[in-house]
């Protein structure tokens, strides 16, 4: 039976055909009948709107609520949230019947191990986090049940991996890794003489897309911070085995504990629209307060931005946070991140959307156009400490 990376759990026959099967349900959810949805609503959902309303729906709000009630919306919205349920139930299964030797595999790593675990007892994790089950994966990041607990960890990596296969994305197949190369291409784009001695991952997770820095930038010394302690003992793990150096922290990216000043490189990857509005602000306070002089910022986020959709993509896009546990979403789209950065007194500020990069040594990073929704780009946001 294959195992994706020596950290993960083994995919067996019916492992691999129930992904195949959450994989084929996703390409009808995206594919027909996701384009059944549109049709639905130019032919019949607007026009009866319209017969019954005199006008146009004045807003996404609108065109959700007319949409809530076409049996067609009502089969495609079925279809995305069951198959999401499934493929954290596999993914869970996956891992539970093999709980025990993932542990044994991820505690048994080298003794003199490259990079290092630091968990900080007793840190709260954000409410955003503890009462809500992100993007409804059962349990979400921080919970445990079982001294050193690493499952939270095991499950989101492979469902995960698995996940974005199903949006068809360039991104690094079950090592799940597109971002990371995607932000360091932007990096090495743009900034071509600029040698970060030290780099902070916020909100790595389990390191998926933190590991592409160390090959990148392999004279830095890389922190990955993360308030799950059962995805960083896991992301710990996962890149021993992987023979990554990577010091991992749980420490909270609102307000870490590292003194003023003590990044060169400050980057996350889709973290933002798993956080509230008052988070995303502190994360940026933050991000101004650890960049050293010199130093550069950049955010990745979903590619979906409410300022170049019309309506009805708004509530497409936006079905996410009131069927999916994405409370964030629509308000991480429409953030004015460049006037946030202007506003902390980043200089340069820009925002924007980068082709996905598989290879940051070979492809340069290279402007999207805008995009409809999910697609083949990241939205980046970048700045630089004066
Ligand atoms: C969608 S995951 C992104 C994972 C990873 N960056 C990647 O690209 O695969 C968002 C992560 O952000 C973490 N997170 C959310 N709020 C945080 C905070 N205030 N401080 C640190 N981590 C946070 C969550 O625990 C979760 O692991």
């Amino acid at each position: 039976m294959p195992r994706l990376h020596p950290a993960s759990a083994n995919i067996g026959h019916d492992d691999l055909s129930r992904f195949q099967f959450f994989l084929a349900v996703r390409g009808q959810v995206f594919g027909p009948v996701g384009q059944g949805v549109e049709t639905a609503y130019k032919n019949r959902v607007l026009p009866k709107f319209r017969s019954e309303h005199g006008r146009d729906p004045k807003d996404a709000t609108e065109v959700r609520h007319a949409l809530e009630q076409d049996e067609i919306h009502q089969i495609w919205s079925w279809l995305r949230r069951d198959s999401q349920d499934l493929l954290w139930l596999y993914a869970g299964e996956a891992v539970d019947r093999q709980y025990d030797s993932i542990a044994e595999t991820c505690a048994d790593i080298d003794p003199a191990p490259r990079g290092s675990l630091t968990l900080r007892e007793g840190l709260k994790p954000p409410r955003y986090l503890t009462e809500i089950d992100t993007h409804r994966m059962p349990g979400n990041f921080t919970t445990e049940v079982r001294p050193n607990d690493l499952r939270a960890g095991a499950v989101y990596d492979l469902g995960s991996a698995v996940y974005q296969m199903g949006l068809g994305r360039k991104n690094g197949q079950f090592l799940n890794d597109g971002r990371g190369h995607t932000v360091a291409a932007y990096v090495m784009t743009n900034f071509p003489g600029f040698r970060p001695k030290r780099i902070l991952d916020m909100g790595c997770s389990v390191g998926q897309s933190t590991l592409p820095y160390c090959d990148y930038f392999p004279d830095a010394e890389l922190t990955a911070i993360d308030v799950g302690a059962p995805l960083l003992r896991y992301a710990h793990a996962r890149a021993e085995l992987l023979g990554k150096k990577v010091n991992f922290v749980q420490d909270d990216a609102e307000h870490s504990n590292f003194p003023d000043a003590s990044f060169d490189l400050i980057v996350s990857h889709i973290l933002f629209h798993e956080t509230s509005r008052t988070a995303v602000a502190n994360i940026m306070r933050e991000t101004k307060r650890l960049l050293a002089p010199g130093g550069v910022f950049v955010h990745c986020e979903n590619p979906v931005r409410i300022e170049h959709l019309d309506a009805y993509g708004i509530a497409w896009n936006g079905w996410e946070q009131y069927n999916n546990s994405e409370p964030y979403l629509l308000g991480c789209a429409k953030t004015d991140f460049i006037g946030m950065a202007r506003e902390l007194g980043f200089e340069n500020p820009w925002a924007g959307f980068i082709k996905i990069v598989g290879d940051a040594r070979k492809e340069k990073a290279v402007e999207h156009p805008p995009p409809k929704g999910y697609g083949y780009c990241w939205y980046l946001i970048s700045g630089c400490q004066g």
